[in-house]
């Protein structure tokens, strides 16, 4: 999808609209737009506390002809290394129980070639973005933090996915390590804009990672990241992924990352935290919002409708006056005052 075929606007009632200009006579449709509902995740404000979970929502401006992004609280872009990056082999996604797997391995543009092709068409739908940037080194996520302080003020946040293998470490992904965590954020202040540390729910124990992402100059964290996971042919006798292992994700993970936030939220109430994790209805969402989270994101429930997130975020303003909820501080992280 080009920005130069396909139109956005909102009308003098408020109302967005696109217009794909391929064709005779031209595609045109009008996007429901989504109610406000005030957030903050530490620095930043959002309209709404449903944004889109990174590398489900496309590299730009594709889920445009289904929702109003500039109602959404935030497009969170698929993570962009500093070079181009080629991802893994076919295939790279696998039905599972309740959720997908996948392995797509993080193919993208590189991050220059991301803000010259990708975001202009993204910007222009009003959206507000939060880019996401990865690396396999130190020096890559240096790299790519340098690049991204070109974009345009419409990026109010970049979220740092440390889920991702540290080729200078046998030990495995930054986000299992507290050092590669505070050494990977801390590079990244190059952006000049808040951070969020995206985390794995892999580590374990995800407070000392949190504190190591806190020290390396992240503003927020998070969570969750995909859960490891595999799936075999016991016929053919070979991986259903081109690359073997994936990450899961999707319903089958929603009770982990309702735990991730919960724990977080308990032991440090002081770091906001983005809850990401099978996230598919306004209940599911007011959960995350309950053990903790300040915004959610909406991933793997997209590529089963691509309007998940708009319904999501239009179905959690109807929920909050469904349940007598006036102001989102009256959620957010509510059942720990329940605690005896
Ligand atoms: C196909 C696919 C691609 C993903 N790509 C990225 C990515 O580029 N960067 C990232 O931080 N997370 C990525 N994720 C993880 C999601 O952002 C999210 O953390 C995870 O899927 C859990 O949320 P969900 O259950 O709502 O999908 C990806 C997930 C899927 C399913």
């Amino acid at each position: 999808m080009s920005g130069s075929t396909r139109r956005y606007w909102t009308d003098v009632r408020g109302e967005s609209w696109w217009r794909y200009r391929v064709g005779r006579p031209p595609l045109l449709g009008r996007i429901t737009s989504i109610p406000s509902l005030p957030t903050q995740v530490g620095s930043v404000e959002f309209s709404n506390p449903v944004l889109t979970a990174s590398g489900t929502a496309g590299h730009g401006a594709e889920l445009a002809p289904y929702i109003d992004l500039a109602g959404l609280g935030a497009v969170v872009t698929k993570s962009v290394h500093a070079d181009p990056w080629p991802g893994n082999p076919a295939p790279r996604v696998h039905q599972a129980t309740a959720g997908m797997l996948n392995a797509v391995g993080l193919q993208g543009p590189g991050v220059e070639a991301w803000l010259a092709d990708d975001l202009p068409a993204l910007i222009e739908t009003g959206a507000t973005v939060v880019a996401s940037i990865w690396g396999r080194t130190v020096d890559d996520y240096r790299r790519a933090a340098e690049a991204m302080a070109a974009a345009p003020s419409q990026v109010v946040a970049v979220e740092v996915n440390l889920s991702c293998p540290n080729v200078e470490d046998r030990a495995g992904m930054f986000a299992h390590s507290a050092e590669a965590t505070t050494a990977a954020m801390a590079v990244t202040e190059a952006c000049g804009r808040p951070r969020w540390a995206k985390l794995s729910p892999n580590a374990g124990d995800l407070v000392p990672i949190v504190d190591a992402a806190v020290e390396g100059g992240a503003e927020a964290v998070t969570l969750v990241n995909t859960v490891m996971g595999m799936a075999i042919d016991p016929v053919s006798r070979t991986y259903r992924l081109g690359n073997g292992g994936g990450g899961l994700s999707g319903p089958a993970i929603h009770p982990i990352a309702v735990r991730a936030v919960h724990d977080v939220a308990a032991a440090r109430p002081e770091v906001p935290i983005v809850g990401v994790g099978g996230v598919t209805d306004a209940e599911t969402a007011a959960e995350l919002l309950v053990a903790g989270a300040s915004a959610i994101q909406v991933g793997t429930a997209s590529f089963g409708d691509p309007r998940s997130a708009g319904r999501i975020a239009s179905g959690l303003v109807d929920w909050c006056l469904n349940n007598g909820v006036g102001d989102l501080s009256e959620l957010i992280g509510a059942v720990h005052d329940r605690r005896s």
